[in-house]
């Protein structure tokens, strides 16, 4: 039963473990390398901080993806064919979705939308808001984890329309190619003949782009990744004095890979609930990794999943990517 239902929105929420993130803190943090999963980071306050990252002018990201998908709408809404229903993982506010949704109802006057995200609020926010925008719309948006599309769209109702699943803003480098293979996989486990997906990869570029992109002169992206602490106080009791831990954010070109920290400043003891973390001076907690793609690389993570690049769009300057996969044959 969906946790909310009107004719037009419904919300279902799919399960979780209650102490989720209680155990997932927990074993990050009493591992011999600390660290925390970075879907912990988009609490309301936390999807609040990623939205003004967007704004920064450091954070190239969201606007290469916007001009992409600007100056190409009719010809990607084209080659997704239709009829179509979106899936789009990890939607957050949607505000590049819209360039699409657009193209897409200039060709069909009505419109299934499966928004999924970690962050409930904001899919009761976005959907409402969407219903508003769009007559033709159907929003039912999924409360659940990206990692197990499968899951999400075994709830969604059966269709004759094929599912195009949206994944944009370069989140599937938010997780580890073993990861994003598994995701992928997964995914493609649920994709039936026509289904395609559509998806958003940020481009290998220079250590001198990516590092200020995540290590902003206003200091917005380390307070995205302090809120974590700051969560972990609030929901967990957790006793973190955030003074006492830096941001870090460094490139690792070799690998392709951003990776974010939260670095202790000095020796301490934060005791979090009923447990006691120790932190050596300088000793950090890993909170996310940000991987950057190239063709081969995209190609070899597809391959990996039994999905083929079938069509490739990127901004002016090659920094970003948006790709149509499908099933390979
Ligand atoms: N697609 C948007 C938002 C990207 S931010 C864009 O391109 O700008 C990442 C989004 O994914 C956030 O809304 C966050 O709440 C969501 N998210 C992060 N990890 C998730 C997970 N494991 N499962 C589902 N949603 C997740
Ligand atoms: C959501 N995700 C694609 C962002 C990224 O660029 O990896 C999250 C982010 N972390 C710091 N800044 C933005």
């Amino acid at each position: 039963m969906p946790a909310a239902s009107t004719e037009r929105f419904s919300l279902e929420v799919l399960p979780v473990p209650a102490d989720d993130f209680a155990a997932s803190v927990r074993a990050g943090l009493t591992a011999p390398r600390k660290v925390l999963e970075p879907r912990f980071f988009y609490d309301a306050l936390g999807s609040a901080l990623f939205d003004a990252i967007c704004e920064l002018p450091e954070y190239y990201v969201t606007r290469a993806e916007t001009e992409v998908l600007t100056i190409h709408a009719a010809e990607i809404a084209a080659a997704l064919g239709g009829p179509l229903r979106i899936v789009e993982l990890g939607s957050g506010t949607a505000r590049k979705t819209r360039i699409l949704l657009d193209a897409i109802l200039a060709r069909q006057r009505t419109l299934d939308y499966a928004p999924l995200d970690v962050d409930a609020g904001m899919l009761e926010k976005v959907g409402n808001a969407l219903l508003g925008e769009y007559e033709g719309i159907r929003v039912m948006a999924l409360r659940g984890d990206f990692r197990d599309p499968a899951r999400a769209i075994a709830t969604l109702p059966p269709t004759h329309d094929r599912t195009v699943i949206l994944f944009l803003g370069s989140s599937i480098g938010n997780l580890d190619p073993s990861e994003a293979a598994a995701m992928l996989r997964n995914l493609r486990s649920a994709m039936r003949k026509g289904d395609a997906l559509f998806l958003g990869v940020d481009l290998r570029k220079s250590k001198s782009v990516l590092e200020p992109a995540y290590d902003d002169a206003l200091g917005v992206t380390a307070s995205f990744n302090l809120n974590l602490l700051q969560r972990i106080n609030r929901e967990l009791g957790g006793h973190f004095d955030l003074a006492r831990f830096a941001h870090r954010a460094l490139y690792d070109e070799t690998l392709g890979r951003i990776e974010m920290h939260l670095v202790s400043r000095g020796a301490q003891t934060v005791r979090i609930a009923d447990y006691e973390v120790k932190f050596a001076d300088g000793e950090t907690i890993h909170t996310e990794s940000s991987w950057k793609y190239d063709d081969a690389s995209l190609a070899a993570l597809a391959a990996e999943a039994g999905l083929t690049v079938e069509r490739k769009w990127v901004d002016g300057r090659e920094w970003f990517a948006d790709v149509l996969l499908t099933a390979s044959a």
